[in-house]
């Protein structure tokens, strides 16, 4: 089997992590016998400074010839806020609709957790954040701008049927993940009483297609508390694009800290991406200081995706091997070894 594996290094320190995946990638190919292909695409700050381009739609038509996306990181701080995040990151999204991002919640060592008196086992869950709809559609827009009567609106949209999918990925998931069997709908209705409506009345309406698994329901806010205080009550999450974007920053440094943390884009019939979800973190660019396990763990992610489970389960043994055996920190600067030296503890733990 040949997977086409599309490859966007992106900004910052993207390109130094990513190139750590690619030596994991070519290690685990090798020992389970797969081959791959992949094509390497220069979208990021560089391109658009030098030519304009943000995201070309020549590319857009390449990258659906792909079996996956392999991403670093998008933004750099000498491009206004927004350009390469919305034309690149979230273009990608919207466009293969990638309408579920899905982002573990893993503590592989309790020395790494911020949290008091927790142990590995308590802080073990996903998120399953809503990734085409919400506040990120771009709905709205400034009226009088520029006066002191400008008003600026940003809506929020929400569809049955955005909602549904995205929902019952999430019991779908539970089921597979075969742990708690929980879902836990995060979201606002005692205040949002039109988009939470909707959401809540959908998730109990598919949750009765799932009597296996157990239905729960808490505000955003009391979510965000009861991640600190009681992370082991969770299993699955689900939410919306916004509040998912939000708990999964808290769910990060909950599981270690960005230097970890992955996420799936994933369209279960189409074009799905993957990538760490820290950011290009500008101030770390270039020193080889950066954690690249963030990257692996996404790679790991895609090769589950892309049916390779033994070879997912493997990377992701060996990075719980370094984190617990090698690692001092899982922090920028302070892991006890270079960005390149942790890709080669992976390969080596392989
Ligand atoms: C993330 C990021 C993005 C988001 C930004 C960079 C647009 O924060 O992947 O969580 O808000 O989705
Ligand atoms: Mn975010």
């Amino acid at each position: 089997m040949k997977y086409k594996i599309a490859v966007i290094p992106g900004d910052g320190t993207g390109p130094e992590v990513i190139k750590e995946g690619l030596k994991v990638l070519e290690a685990v190919s090798q020992k389970f016998n797969f081959s791959y292909e992949k094509v390497i695409y220069d979208l990021g700050a560089e391109r658009f400074l030098k030519t304009g381009e943000v995201l070309p739609e020549s590319v857009l038509k390449e990258l659906a010839g792909f079996n996956a996306i392999y991403l670093g990181a998008i933004g750099d701080p000498r491009v206004k806020p927004g350009i390469l995040e919305k034309g690149i990151l979230l273009k990608l999204r919207f466009h293969f609709d990638q309408y579920v991002n899905l982002r573990p919640v893993i503590l592989y060592d309790a020395r790494f957790c911020p949290l008091k008196d927790k142990k590995e086992e308590d802080v073990d869950f996903v998120v399953i954040r809503e990734n085409t709809e919400g506040l990120y559609c771009g709905a709205g827009g400034f009226f009088k701008k520029d006066t002191p009567d400008e008003i600026a609106i940003q809506e929020s949209i929400n569809t049955y049927k955005g909602v549904e999918r995205v929902v019952r990925f999430a019991f779908e998931y539970a089921r597979k993940r075969n742990k708690k069997k929980k879902v836990t709908l995060c979201g606002k209705t005692n205040v949002l009483t039109y988009a939470f409506d909707l959401w809540e009345r959908v998730f109990y309406k598919v949750g009765r297609d799932y009597p296996d698994i157990e239905k729960d329901y808490a505000h955003v806010d009391a979510i965000c508390m009861w991640m600190v205080k009681n992370p082991e009550w969770f299993d699955v999450i689900v939410t919306d694009n916004m509040f998912g974007d939000i708990i999964t920053d808290l769910g990060a440094i909950i599981q270690g800290g960005l230097g970890i943390a992955c996420g799936a884009n994933i369209n279960p019939e189409g074009v799905s991406m993957f990538e760490p979800i820290g950011g290009s973190a500008p101030k770390y660019t270039g020193k080889n200081v950066i954690n690249p396990l963030a990257a692996i763990c996404a790679l790991s992610l895609m090769l589950d995706f892309l049916g390779e489970k033994e070879a997912s389960l493997q990377v992701e043994e060996a990075v719980k091997r370094v984190v617990r055996e090698k690692l001092k920190s899982l922090s920028a600067g302070k892991m006890g070894y270079t960005t390149q030296e942790v890709g080669d503890l992976v390969v080596k733990m392989l």
